[in-house]
């Protein structure tokens, strides 16, 4: 149980608050590449502040605070001109660095004047199919290369705002028992009433223990499902919670970052940013990068919850749109939302002593590599097509085409196999 004050300490994210300073030492994607090529100025809410995110002449990014620094109108409706954006009102320009290179009505206005007139400005860049933002003070980090940015494969991405804090979510991320009870025995008991197939995938699976190991880019956690040996990859790999707003997760050929971007204390951006490439696939050379809305909600207020993540979806949201942690019953069971706060808690201890916190990468590299299992709950194929059947994937205009690249994949990996022993 926690106070309110720290409650409040571990969830807000605004400017001048302790975990938003944290939080502003990250890269956070503020818009899809394809949106910004149909076109190229929008509207990113990021951390409880709003920004123009714009894609400039040359194909740079740039992404500035959304009220003009002249009378305040919004820069979202500004002019993409040369390496910069112009405030549509009365034709102030600002570079992607937001110095002011130009006022409409007065070219011979002095560069010293100018030089006050400036807009604040962070840093943008693509990776992934993704326009990233880094807002933070002093030199930017690496946006890290995660695999699931680089790697070859079928990219699809949906994605959809929900109404509550970021923190919930990431909650979750280290909270294995909620797979056993939610998406195992709730689901089950959906499929009954409606009449549904229940997928094989996620019904039955006890936890006989569970692990969880802090490492340089958030906590690993770990299940041992009765039945299973702890050779098993559920066990001796295990996936991470990617601090601080991601999880990486997949299997048997699907590969998946869940980004939970902080908009403000109540609204989260998801993103399930998947990638295909089973073993044995033929990957096209300019595979596909799709997004989509995903549906968590219906008209009459009442959740989706016949498939996975419309699940997670509903407990996210009906905790609160800040769970209250002042009244929980937290138990044994719960020993890995308490790891998660404690590295949270770690993090702003970090800050508050000048250093940067967990997970910030300052070295170039080309790609990091999390851990991840490769054979989830010892299934094969049918996993990833159960996966998309009955997760968001489910809503992708690409369901079709990917559910055959891995049963293509699977027929491919049985006819070497059969090859090599023939
Ligand atoms: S308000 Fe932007 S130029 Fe005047
Ligand atoms: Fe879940």
């Amino acid at each position: 149980m926690m106070t309110q004050e720290e409650n409040n300490e571990l969830t807000q994210v605004g400017p001048g608050t302790p975990m938003g300073a944290v939080l502003r030492h990250y890269w956070y994607p503020v818009a899809l590449v394809s949106e910004l090529d149909e076109f190229p100025v929008k509207q990113a809410r990021l951390l409880g502040e709003n920004w123009a995110v714009f894609k400039t002449g040359d194909g740079g990014y740039g992404i500035v605070d959304e009220r003009c620094p002249h009378r305040g109108a919004s820069m979202v409706y500004g002019i993409v001109e040369g390496d910069g954006l112009r405030c549509g009102y009365h034709g102030w320009k600002f570079d992607t660095d937001g110095t002011c290179v130009d006022i409409l009505a007065e070219p011979d206005s002095s560069p010293v004047f100018r030089a006050d007139c400036g807009i604040r400005a962070g840093k943008a860049q693509e990776l992934g199919g993704l326009v990233w933002a880094y807002l933070g003070d002093g030199p930017a980090p690496e946006l890290p290369r995660y695999e699931a940015y680089v790697m070859d494969g079928v990219r699809d991405i949906g994605h959809c705002v929900i109404p509550c804090n970021w923190l919930q979510i990431m909650e979750n991320a280290v909270d294995p028992y909620h797979v056993e009870a939610l998406h195992g025995n709730y689901f089950e008991f959906i499929a009954e009433q409606t009449g549904m197939a229940m997928p094989g995938s996620f019904g039955g699976n006890k936890h006989e223990k569970v692990a969880f190991d802090p490492f340089e880019h958030g906590i690993i956690k770990r299940r041992l499902l009765v039945g299973q040996d702890e050779e098993s990859d559920d066990w001796k790999i295990g996936h991470p919670l990617v601090f601080p707003y991601k999880m990486w997760v997949g299997g048997n050929g699907v590969f998946q970052m869940q980004i939970r971007v902080p908009v403000d204390d109540t609204h989260t951006n998801m993103m399930f940013y998947t990638v295909h490439a089973p073993e044995g696939a033929e990957i096209p050379d300019d595979p596909p990068c799709v997004d989509y809305p995903i549906e968590w909600i219906r008209d009459d207020g009442t959740y989706i919850v016949d498939y996975i993540e419309g699940q997670d979806i509903m407990a996210w949201v009906t905790q609160g749109d800040v769970a209250d942690r002042t009244t929980e019953k937290l138990t044994k069971s719960d020993v890995g939302v308490v790891a998660c706060r404690r590295m949270y808690r770690d993090a702003v201890a970090a800050v508050a002593a000048g250093k940067d916190p967990v997970a910030v990468v300052r070295e170039p590299h080309d790609v990091i590599k999390l851990p991840l299992e490769r054979s989830k709950f010892g299934r094969g194929a049918e996993f990833a097509t159960e996966w998309i059947d009955n997760g968001s994937m489910r809503y992708s205009p690409i369901a079709e085409e990917m559910k055959k690249l891995h049963t293509d994949a699977e027929a491919r990996r049985q006819q070497l196999a059969a090859e090599a022993e023939g």
